[in-house]
């Protein structure tokens, strides 16, 4: 069995198959430093990395090795075409914020493509363009006023394309957008994970945060004991670990899907991606809906096709299966050079109730920083939290700070209604503790099968190894007490209230949680 916090899930994806996760010996002893990074993912290393730059002692940890998380799960498109539209942005929270948002992903672009070639890091950065296309029914004129606002957003080269190349995408209108990049995102990592080393930074891997407090020293603790005291402390978990409620009631956790197929003649590299959400599903306002998105890559047997999308509530859906396969049945209709499927996994992303990321101190605190709120950029998003926090760490300004503070006030008039449909979705997930188990007995279960079992009054987590043996756990997330229910294609235990997930055998893989689920008797043993 590997180390806790590994990976977050039993598929290993595309990048994880590719290339090993940097790691060190576990902190073993109180420290001193300017600042602490908690989380080893784009956003921490990014934030460790620059912070080292800009002459700070730094100490970046991890609970797994460095890459463990999301950013070793995503599909890497490093855009300024954000997955909310423009003409919203600049609808609901203005021209300047969308100019600010088109602003900071470019710079974040920039910012990796340097990083890349300063320290020559061979991690596949390539910058590509990238493709938008319409769904079935989707509305031209709408694309055009978005083509428009991104104009007004300041990203001029983006133009109206005849079509989408190499592809059997049929679309009445497409924009592409010039110097989008990818890169392959644990290689990348890794050569920043040494870069930090190189200027003076500690990296301790394999040790778990347990709590941060502010104060004029933030005062970090880790499970083994240990306190690093720092003039700062940065929470760059993907969903925070330091927060109980605020930020948690002010985003979702959503699964999304990827999968690579071998592609079987030489293509140019693009990135394509469609619109979100129809015009009708918009009004409905039914959230987040599945939209796909597409790169390329490269493994030592040429290129494969990696298709990312069919996205859920985190913990609410129970039919994986169908969505990698709809994934599949998706690409080969509109990518007509793709072989056999070589890899598929699933990962998750907080969307915020406005749309923005939560970037900057969190809500309360004078030294402690916080990066979330990711959704489906993530990666850019990550990179340049670096950027910013290192600004206000260091007390200089920046033009981002007010768009990305987790403490303003919601921005959008619709992110009030957003907020109170999904905390209303978190308050139905209570209704667990009564219904009946996803199985009767233990007996149900084969080997590799979890189930949530009723026991009196009770809901246990229990699963049964390869091995046939039984492990037990309460099914109450130690976040807040949601049940958590069991997801059979990554074999993690999942919130559907913040996100927070499990390995097979209970061990917290993703935030806010931090304690593993409380093991207990096999039920009827
Ligand atoms: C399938 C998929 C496709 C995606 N595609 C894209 C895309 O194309 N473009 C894009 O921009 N974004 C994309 N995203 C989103 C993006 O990948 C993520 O938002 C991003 O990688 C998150 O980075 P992070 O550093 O915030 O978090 P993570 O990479 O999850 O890192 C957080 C780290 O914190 C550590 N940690 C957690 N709790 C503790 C604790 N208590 N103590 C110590 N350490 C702890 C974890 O081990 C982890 O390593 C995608 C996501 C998925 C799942
Ligand atoms: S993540 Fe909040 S209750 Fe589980």
């Amino acid at each position: 069995m590997e180390m806790a916090g590994e990976r977050t899930g039993a598929n290993v994806s595309f990048w994880e198959r590719t290339a090993e996760k940097f790691s060190t010996a576990p902190l073993q002893q109180d420290t001193t430093v300017d600042v602490c990074v908690i989380g080893a993912g784009i956003a921490g290393v990014t934030t460790a990395y620059l912070t080292a730059r800009d002459n700070r002692s730094v100490v970046l940890i991890d609970d797994g090795p460095v890459g463990g998380g999301m950013t070793g799960r995503t599909t890497a498109h490093l855009v300024n075409a954000i997955d909310d539209r423009y003409i919203d942005l600049e609808k609901f929270l203005g021209e300047e914020c969308a100019r600010l948002t088109a602003e900071s992903h470019t710079a974040a672009i920039d910012c990796a493509d340097r990083i890349v070639r300063e320290h020559n890091i061979a991690c596949d950065f390539e910058r590509v363009d990238g493709y938008l296309f319409l769904p079935p029914g989707g509305s031209v004129g709408e694309l055009m006023d978005e083509l428009e606002a991104i104009h007004r957003a300041g990203l001029n080269t983006v133009e109206r394309a005849d079509s989408v190349p190499n592809t059997k995408i049929i679309s009445d209108a497409v924009l592409r957008f010039p110097r989008q990049a990818q890169f392959h995102p644990l290689k990348f990592l890794n050569g920043v994970a040494r870069a930090i080393v190189d200027s003076g930074g500690k990296i301790f891997t394999g040790t778990r945060v347990v709590s941060v407090e502010d104060g004029d020293q933030v005062k970090v603790k880790t499970a083994d004991g240990h306190t690093v005291a720092a003039r700062a402390a940065v929470v760059a978990t993907n969903c925070p670990i330091n927060d109980r409620v605020v930020i948690h009631s002010k985003q979702a956790p959503y699964a999304t899907y990827a999968i690579a197929l071998r592609v079987t003649r030489p293509i140019e590299h693009a990135l394509f991606w469609d619109t979100a959400e129809t015009a009708e599903q918009e009004k409905q306002e039914i959230g987040p809906v599945p939209y796909h998105y597409v790169r390329f890559a490269r493994d030592d047997q040429g290129d494969v096709l990696i298709v990312g999308g069919e996205d859920h509530k985190t913990g609410q859906a129970e039919d994986c299966e169908q969505r990698v396969a709809k994934l599949e049945a998706w690409a080969r209709e509109r990518f007509p050079f793709v072989g056999e499927l070589t890899d598929h996994w699933s990962g998750q992303v907080m969307e915020t109730v406005d749309g923005v990321a939560y970037i900057g101190r969190n809500p309360g605190d004078k030294n402690v920083y916080v990066v979330t709120g990711d959704s489906g950029n993530g990666i850019t998003h990550g990179i340049f939290a670096g950027m910013l926090i290192g600004d206000l760490i260091a007390g200089r300004e920046n033009a981002w700070a007010k768009l990305y503070d987790p403490s303003r006030k919601t921005l959008k008039p619709r992110a009030l209604a957003d907020y109170v449909a999904e905390n209303a979705n978190v308050v139905a997930q209570f209704r667990d503790y009564i219904t009946p188990g996803s199985a009767k007995s233990v007996s149900d279960l084969k080997p590799g099968q979890g189930a949530v079992l009723r026991h009196g009054l009770k809901k246990i987590a229990t699963y049964r190894d390869p091995n046939g043996n039984l492990h037990a756990f309460s099914a109450v997330c130690p976040h807040l007490g949601c049940v958590v229910r069991w997801d059979s294609c990554e074999q993690t235990w999942d919130c559907p209230c913040h996100g927070s997930r499990f390995d097979a055998l209970g061990r917290v893989v993703n935030g806010p949680a931090i304690s593993d689920l409380e093991a207990t008797e096999v039920p009827g043993s």
